[in-house]
């Protein structure tokens, strides 16, 4: 039984930027309900009201994991993990975005799977074999047949924008050979709740796993868990390593158990807890709202730092007008010039370390904060102030 938790309010589609052109001709943005609810047989936390994929992941896709040093660090960190642990033959990316993770590897020993043209163009044109489609069961058998040899399947930050879990993991079915390995990583349910980052919710993350549910999920399949790692990317996810039950080459490692515990020991896995993420997230809208609205009322500008998807929903569900924030900084291509989707704050193409812009800054990309703040070292020792609302709002210079 699904029982609702979090109301979140109608939201647009974050990753829809708006060009001038949008702007002046009024263009309308469709806006969307986000209600978050706990399955509480199946424990799968997921957004209520889905939205077709087509509709999100398109030929203007914007998100480019290649544009964070962080990202590409774990990822070659990973490959280099892949070839000593599995030394696979070959690997297939579910999502492999702009090509972050699978440039770690020979080109023939890998293949992606991405249904935003745009950035499977990125890839290709790199020489590396794409599939510029959703993943689905014919996707699934197409693949089987022009590339018998896959025995690793890899998908970050993808299966959870995925309304059916079934087909994902029927068409996983097809490919993953009887001793063959899938690596998944998602943000992870118990670091979202321990910081209060109600802002993994958004149109596009149709579910925030935890190790809880996904093991419940993949049973029916013959999956195990059979290794996890905690990560520190996407604000704290964790990283899935899954074999079929009849492959005994791996043990089921301890770290699974201590996981397992810890996330039942939080109480996971009980509605309750659920609510106490509510009453902790109508708390934390409160106090950012204070903040923003005492500098303004003090005559203090604000930028924003990172026009990330989670970001769009803070503004959205926090109702910070768009005059509260001169504008936002960002380094992606694709973003920079726009404006962002229901707020329409412009995005501002980052060129160089801050000076002295804005009184404070807001920071968007606050999964990033460890990376933003060694590039801003300068001004952060100059007195700048960063704001932030995890896992709760204040006001930062550390
Ligand atoms: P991210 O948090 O990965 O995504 P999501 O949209 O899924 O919430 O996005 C980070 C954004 O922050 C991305 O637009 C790039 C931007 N960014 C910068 O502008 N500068 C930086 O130094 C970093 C690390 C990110």
């Amino acid at each position: 039984m699904i029982k609702k938790f979090l109301d979140l309010g109608m939201q647009p589609l974050a990753n829809k930027f708006l060009t001038k052109k949008d702007l002046i001709k009024k263009k309308i943005e469709n806006s969307y309900y986000l209600e978050v609810g706990f399955d509480t047989k199946t424990k799968l936390v997921s957004i209520l009201h889905t939205i077709s994929s087509k509709k999100m992941f398109d030929g203007k896709y914007p998100y480019r994991a290649s544009m964070s040093k962080t990202m590409l660090n774990s990822f070659s960190k990973l490959a280099d993990r892949i070839n000593r642990k599995f030394n696979p033959k070959k690997i297939m990316e579910i999502g492999s975005n702009d090509g972050a993770f699978i440039k770690n590897f020979n080109k023939k020993n890998v293949i992606g799977v991405e249904p935003c043209s745009n950035m499977a163009n990125i890839t290709k044109k790199k020489g590396y074999k794409t599939y510029a489609d959703y993943w689905n069961i014919k996707l699934a058998k197409k693949i089987k047949l022009n590339n018998k040899n896959v025995d690793l399947i890899y998908s970050a930050n993808t299966l959870s924008h995925i309304q059916d879990l079934d087909s994902v993991f029927k068409s996983i079915d097809i490919v993953l050979p009887d001793d063959g390995v899938l690596i998944i990583e998602d943000p992870s349910l118990l670091d979202c709740f321990k910081k209060i980052s109600y802002d993994q919710f958004y149109n596009e993350h149709i579910y925030v796993f935890s190790l809880l549910a996904i093991s419940i999920f993949i049973k029916k399949y013959k999956l195990e868990v059979f290794d996890i790692e905690r990560l520190s990317t996407h604000g704290g996810s964790l990283r899935y390593y899954i074999k079929r039950y009849k492959n005994k080459k791996f043990k089921v490692n301890k770290n699974v158990h201590d996981q397992l515990k810890a996330e039942v020991k939080f109480g996971l896995n009980k509605y309750k807890t659920y609510l106490k993420f509510k009453s902790n997230v109508k708390n934390s809208k409160k106090k950012l709202r204070e903040i923003f609205n005492k500098i303004k009322k003090n005559n203090k500008t604000i930028i924003g730092y990172g026009s990330t998807a989670k970001v769009c929903t803070v503004l959205a569900y926090c109702k910070i007008k768009s005059g509260t924030l001169d504008y936002f900084l960002d380094t992606t291509p694709n973003k920079v010039g726009k404006y962002m989707a229901g707020s329409h704050i412009y995005v501002k193409k980052y060129t160089k370390p801050l000076t002295d812009e804005a009184d404070y800054v807001f920071l968007g990309a606050w999964n990033f904060k460890k990376e933003i703040f060694k590039k801003e070292k300068k001004y952060i020792k100059n007195g700048g102030k960063f704001i932030t609302h995890i896992p709760f709002p204040q006001i930062i210079n550390k």
